[in-house]
């Protein structure tokens, strides 16, 4: 049976879109029925309109809680009878009684090795800490930012005179090709 996937984005979306583009494929166990966004100038919306796929804004500053923010984030997945839901670059914390409505099926990109660099700044630190190598890891997500168990990651070397966005660069490349197999890895167990 086919999974119905929504992706919660706030950026450019380049991961919602690797996602996207590889259940094009005959035989990925899932399809996209919603790409939803926290901030109406998300980028990646323009590409989810483009391909003809439902779209939903929900404005956290619309809200005066997080509570409320994430219970009209759920109403817009039952809405959409999601079976799984992917966090792609959505940068918005989420509360436990939501991320708990959503256990082992809801999944995160995170772009480094966890449980190396939770949080933000990830390719600094690692290139701070002096660190030979990067990457990325796709997760569970649990009420715990960053955490949760991991489906898989991807490792890139980190080069002499690497920045953070040279490293990005690299890094966001392998992204792009994990998030499309894990999900097809969580889809199996969902
Ligand atoms: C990616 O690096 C992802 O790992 C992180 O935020 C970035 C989002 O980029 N969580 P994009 O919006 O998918 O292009």
């Amino acid at each position: 049976m086919m999974k119905r996937v929504a992706i919660l984005i706030s950026g450019r979306g380049s991961n919602m879109t690797a996602l996207v583009e590889a259940m094009k494929a005959d035989d990925f166990p899932a399809e996209p029925v919603l790409i939803l966004a926290n901030r109406p100038d998300a980028g990646g919306l323009d590409y989810a309109k483009a391909e003809g796929l439902p779209t939903a804004v929900v404005d956290h500053t619309r809200f005066d809680t997080r509570e409320a923010f994430d219970a009209a984030i759920h109403q817009e997945l039952i809405a959409a009878n999601a079976d799984i839901v992917c966090l792609a670059g959505f940068m918005r914390l989420l509360t436990p009684g939501f991320v708990n409505k959503w256990t082992d099926r809801m999944i995160n990109i995170h772009p480094s090795l966890l449980p190396k660099y939770p949080g933000l700044h990830t390719h600094q630190r690692a290139i701070d800490a002096g660190d030979a190598e990067a990457g990325c890891t796709v997760h569970y997500v649990v009420p715990e930012m960053d955490a949760g168990e991991i489906i898989g990651q991807s490792r890139v070397p980190i080069q002499p005179g690497d920045t953070a966005d040279t490293l990005a660069t690299r890094v966001i490349k392998v992204e792009h090709a994990l998030y499309p197999a894990c999900l097809a890895k969580a889809t199996a167990q969902a």
